[in-house]
């Protein structure tokens, strides 16, 4: 197994699916600490992010953790309201204050910060405006981007704008399974993606013109993986095209091209803007070009792939998986070979550096009678997914991976019902305790990967 001697091994966490403290230091109300208030059966059990792992609180604790594992990289988000409570306006010195001790916690330890600005806490009074759907939405987001900047660029080098579109744009507004649970026709939420790809290139352009170094800045979106159902060129070709093409299941924003051509390309798919044609926003130039400004590294969250061969009609065909496949705690499939499908294909298309921001799985983890949590299931699918991950790495430039995710946390509307953590974590008592993966990946990372 071979990795480049600078590869990246990190873990990742996002700041409302572990912080806690959410009326402390200051910070104000964003969309998830609303929305879960209602307890209407949309999340797991009705539970709620409020104190989760209480990280706001122990997150030197958790540093140590890390330290204590090897972890080189760090990549965790920024809540945007205890930076700025109302999204615009006063800045909170409380919650600078709170994410400056931690990059300085993590700088002391050696491990390198990756930033992620956006992982959902869209900010309540934003959203009260409209929203994604404001077109002033983007210049809220740079305004924001730009404090980022200013506060913490002379630490942190690596950033991410935004995380998963897909997710905060698609299951919030599109399916209504995550928080505020709407259903909203694609004329709208087509526009919503629309602003927020500007917003991710104006963050570009703040982070760039206030940087206090050179920085490495990307975006992390997210997909299921076409795999081709052979080695034939054809099926190839087709998961290719499948995986680049409008979805053939769920909603629009389950897709790729859409959301990372304009990024990469400065435009949006041919195909998509014909398919959508009546239902798009307006779109100019000077938009494309905001949304293009040039990133350094592309980041993806890959969790798995879906079955593509070449139809009869010389159309991409999704297959149906053999029955009784190999799945985690949340139904998802193990399918290893995303891991090389997806790098390939994305470097291939985009030709940028990639980082792989979360990859992992969800199992239904407990503190085994001798204290210690088991988790083989999770060693044997990290071995095979970074064993994929190997392969990709001889034919496209692969610079890191993030483990999804550090510790136990609030899974947004799983609740505490999944485990996704290398490090277990007892709710009641706020007990870390790594599990056998933890230290497992200890030894991945100390031998860059040979051990597996
Ligand atoms: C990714 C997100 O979609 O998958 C993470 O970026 C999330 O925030 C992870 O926790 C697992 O998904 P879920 O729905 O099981 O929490």
């Amino acid at each position: 197994m071979k990795f480049r001697d600078d590869f990246v091994w990190g873990a990742a966490t996002s700041s409302y699916q572990i912080e806690g403290g959410q009326n402390e230091g200051g910070k104000g109300a964003h969309l998830w600490d609303e929305y879960v208030k209602e307890e209407n059966g949309k999340v797991f059990e009705n539970q709620r992010g409020d104190v989760s792992c209480d990280h706001y609180h122990r997150y030197k604790e958790d540093v140590q953790l890390m330290k204590e594992l090897g972890i080189k990289a760090y990549r965790f988000s920024i809540d945007w309201t205890r930076i700025i409570p109302e999204g615009i306006g006063a800045i909170n010195e409380e919650g600078i204050a709170f994410y400056n001790s931690l990059i300085d916690e993590l700088v002391a330890n050696d491990i390198e910060p990756y930033l992620t600005l956006f992982h959902w806490e869209l900010p309540m009074e934003l959203y009260k405006r409209g929203g994604w759907m404001n077109p002033d939405m983007p210049e809220w987001f740079a305004n924001y981007a730009r404090v980022i900047a200013e506060r913490f660029s002379d630490r942190v080098k690596n950033f991410f704008t935004i995380n998963e579109p897909q997710c905060f744009v698609g299951l919030s507004f599109s399916e209504g399974v995550h928080a505020p649970w709407l259903q909203l026709p694609d004329s709208q939420t087509l526009l919503m993606s629309h602003n927020a790809l500007k917003a991710h290139g104006r963050a570009v352009q703040e982070l760039r013109a206030h940087a206090r170094q050179p920085l490495n800045i990307g975006y992390a979106p997210t997909s299921g993986i076409a795999l081709p159902a052979t080695d034939k060129p054809e099926d190839i070709e087709a998961a290719r095209q499948a995986y680049f093409g409008i979805p053939q299941e769920g909603t629009w924003a389950w897709n790729t091209a859409w959301w990372s051509d304009p990024v990469i390309f400065g435009k949006y798919p041919e195909e998509f803007l014909v398919h959508f044609e009546k239902d798009l926003p307006k779109i100019t130039d000077d938009d494309m070009k905001i949304i293009s400004e040039p990133i350094d590294i592309y980041g993806q969250n890959i969790y798995l792939g879906y079955p593509v061969r070449m139809g009869e009609d010389g159309k991409p065909e999704l297959l149906s998986r053999n029955t009784g496949y190999a799945k985690s705690a949340s139904n998802w499939p193990m399918t290893p070979d995303a891991l090389y499908w997806g790098p390939k294909f994305l470097y291939d298309r985009y030709k940028k550096p990639i980082f792989i921001t979360e990859n992992g799985l969800a199992c239904h983890d407990w503190v085994h009678l001798d204290g210690k949590i088991h988790d083989s299931s999770r060693i044997d699918f990290t071995a095979r997914y970074l064993g994929a991950l190997s392969r990709a790495a001889e034919e496209a430039d692969i610079r890191g991976y993030f483990a999804w995710s550090l510790m136990d946390n609030f899974e947004w509307a799983e609740g505490f019902g999944q485990r996704y953590g290398l490090v277990y974590v007892d709710f009641q008592t706020q007990k870390r305790i790594p599990k056998d993966s933890a230290y497992w990946y200890r030894e991945v990372i100390r031998t860059n990967g040979a051990c597996i």
